[in-house]
Order: structure tokens, then sequence, then C-alpha cells
């Protein structure tokens, strides 16, 4: 299963770098190619000779050293592998990866990297219960990164005993292993097409003004982006937020909703389609083609028509309808019945319904407390951060489509 794999093998400075020699072994053994970059630190616990002949290959440590022109460049570096290990993942390191910083080869490669990332942390059980570590360790994860260990056991420092110990080479070996059989196996959608549409719409007033609302676009995001984790073919179409493109995801940026529609049609056909997107409900009749000025004749007035209902579009469309189509509820009062009434008049097969009051926190935040309606009943998802709402949104529609 490793035979050919490409590992980018980050070695971080702490004592169980030693072990990293009999983890480049084994992954050698099993035919893996073992690409080693050394920390500075990692430096002064083994050596580069070792490192380099045991993984068959140069070992890469000094950023600036890459720049020459015959030098592979820490970009290349990055992405040509099939996953990154971490190993001694340091504090330092963990650190670093949090928070984005890229002063030396191995931030720069961690940064820059479009592949997956596997870390094996080793530390002082005081560093690795420390909030600092919990913190960036929960960022990490939440980042989507793999963790494997630490283990309990004595510390390198006499008498230290608790969380803190390197995974063993073949522990890390087998978090390898598993990545690869997952990443092997067909998610649930492959095969499938889906549309998400996210975020608000700016409907202008004039060349300078608009009219907006509260709508952050994670939700709709954290959909486009398990919907491809699942092996979907995702199209997200975004309004105006300021959120990086999900891997995998073609997305088209758009500002207002008669764009947001027109980019919709253009997805079709697909599959499914979630309309997760706070499309404003009516735009300004006549945009002003100048900035509106103050005046003697005082306030303007501000005419609107209603914009097109993209969801309905979508659920009562003659030729394309999606097989699933799922709309959202965004209400501040009578959910239930609210959500229900927008099923039946908009052609869903299912609502995700949350109240949007603003005392629950949940426009612009991290968390959503939603229910689930269908024809057939209504069921409460507790409250999760949005990233697993959208997992388990993912799954539920998976099982609808099969
Ligand atoms: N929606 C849409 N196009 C619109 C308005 C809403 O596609 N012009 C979609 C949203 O993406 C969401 C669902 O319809 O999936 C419900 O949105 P919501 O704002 O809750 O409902 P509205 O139809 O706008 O109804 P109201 O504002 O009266 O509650």
């Amino acid at each position: 299963m490793l035979a050919d794999k490409r590992i980018l093998l980050v070695i971080g400075g702490g004592i169980a770098a030693y072990k990293c020699l009999d983890l480049i072994r084994r992954l050698r053994e099993r035919g893996c190619r073992v690409r080693p970059v050394m920390t500075a630190a990692a430096k002064e616990f083994v050596t580069p000779l070792s490192v380099g002949a045991l993984a068959e290959d140069r070992v890469h440590s000094d950023l600036f050293d890459l720049t020459a022109e015959h030098e592979i460049g820490h970009i290349r570096l990055s992405r040509e592998a099939d996953l990154v290990v971490v190993a001694p993942a340091t504090a330092d390191l963990l650190a670093k990866m949090a928070h984005g910083l890229a002063n030396d080869l191995a931030g720069n490669v961690l940064l820059a990297t479009d592949k997956p990332v596997l870390v094996a942390p080793a530390m002082n059980p005081r560093m690795w219960s420390h909030p600092a570590t919990v913190r960036n360790a929960r960022q990490l994860a939440a980042d989507g990164v793999r963790f494997v260990g630490p283990n309990v056991g004595a510390m390198a420092e006499r008498g230290e005993v608790g969380a803190g110990r390197m995974a063993e080479p073949m522990e890390i070996l087998a978090a390898i292993e598993a990545y690869f059989a997952e990443a092997a196996a067909p998610g649930p959608l492959a095969g499938r097409r889906a549309l998400v549409t996210a975020g608000p719409t700016h409907e202008p007033i004039d060349p300078v003004r608009y009219i907006a609302n509260r709508s952050s676009g994670k939700q709709g995001f954290a959909i486009a982006a398990a919907l491809a984790r699942a092996g979907a073919e995702v199209t997200l179409v975004a309004g105006p937020v300021g959120l990086a493109d999900p891997p995998g995801v073609t997305a088209v940026r758009v500002e207002t909703a008669r764009e947001m529609l027109e980019a919709v049609e253009a997805a079709l056909p697909v599959d499914v389609a979630v309309m997760a997107a706070a499309v404003a409900d009516w735009r300004v009749a006549s945009q002003a083609s100048e900035k509106i000025k103050k005046g003697p004749g005082g306030v303007p007035t501000l005419a609107f028509v209603e914009n097109p209902d993209i969801l309905a579009t979508i659920g009562r469309h003659a030729t394309l309808r999606p097989r699933l189509v799922v709309g959202f509820a965004a209400e501040t009062e009578s959910l239930i019945a609210n959500a229900r009434a927008k099923l039946a008049k908009k052609g869903a097969d299912l609502i995700v319904a949350n109240d949007v009051s603003p005392e629950t926190g949940i426009m612009g935040g991290d968390r959503n407390t939603v229910r689930i309606v269908e024809a057939d009943g209504v069921t409460d998802w507790p409250d999760l951060p949005k990233g697993e709402v959208a997992e388990k949104l993912v799954a539920l529609i998976a099982d609808r489509l099969r």
C-alpha cells in the first residue's frame, strides 16, 4: 500500500528525533519515498548524514539553499509529496504551524503545502498540557491536521511522566497507512456533482453604497468543503465574503442575487444543490449611476423590487431539477412552521432551519444549532461547530442520494 508513496518528513528538534531513523527505515522497506526536511534544532539530535543515508535522498534544511537555480524550491518541495509527516512535532513546530510562521525551511514547506499533514507531537508533559500548546493543537486539528500520539510514558528528563512521548515508529507507520487507505477509498459522493450557494449578496444603491446582510458564508463554505472531501465535484457560488476557496472546490464569486442565479444555472445539472446563501430578497429598483448626494430635496427614498428566488427556481426547475434540493431557513420566530412553508413553497426536499435571532450568535459565528425539516418529520441536531454541521449534512445527503 505504501509502495511509491511520497512522504515529506519534517524532522523537528527533539530527543525523539532518533526514532525518525527507524521510521525512515520502515517506510523505505515498504517502498515509500522519503524526502527529509530537518530544522536547525533537529540537526542537534540526529545528523543529516544518517537521515540522508537511510532515506537515500538528500536532506533539505536551509531555506536559502533552495533559491539557487539548480535546486528545487520550497514550494515544489512542499507539493511533491503525497503526505507531509512532522515527527517529532515539537511545541515550537506546532506553534509555528498554528500561526503560519515561515522563518525557516520547515515553516515554509508546512505553510506552502497543499497536501495533508500528519503530526507526531513530542515534548515534555508540561509543555504538551500548557494552554498555549492546547490552543495550538486545537487550532491545527480544526485546520484539518491529523495527529498520532503523543503517548503517556516516561520522558527523557528523569522522573517526568505524562503525555508527551512521541508515538513509536510503528504507530506512526500505522497512521500513515490508515491515511492512505482512507484516501484510496472512494468517498460516499464520488461521481456526484454538487452545487452550493453561500454568503450574502450585495445589492447596489449607487456606485458606492449597497444593501447587504450579516451572513459570513462560513456554513456554506464548510458544506462545500465537506462535499468535496466526500468525493463530490463541487461548484460553490459565493457572494462577497472574506473566505478562501475550499480545497478541491470550483468557486465562482458573485455580488448580486441576479449574478448568483446566473452562476447557479450555469452549474447545472447537478445531483444535489445546497442553497446556504443569504440572498437579498429585494434590490433597489433603479440603481443610481452617480453617487447620490445630499441636497435640498431631503433624504432619498429607495424603491425596491423583488429578487429572483434562487432556491425556488432550482427546486421547481422544469428540466434540470437536482435529485436532492436542500434549502436553509433563517428565522427569528416560528422556526418549524416557517421552514415547513419554505419546503413546500420552494420545492425543496430538505430544509436546514436555524434560529438567527441576534442572541444565538449564529450569524457570523462559528457554531450552529439546526433542525432538519423534511416532508415526513423534523430532526434536531445539537449545538455544533459549523464544520461538524457540514459533515453531518453531507452524510445525510449521501444517505438521501443512495
Ligand atoms: N433563497 C434563495 N433566493 C432568494 C431568497 C432565498 O435562493 N432570493 C434561499 C436561501 O438560500 C435559503 C432559502 O431560500 O436556502 C430560505 O431563505 P430565507 O432567507 O430563510 O427565506 P426567504 O425566502 O428569504 O423568506 P423570508 O425572508 O420571508 O423568511
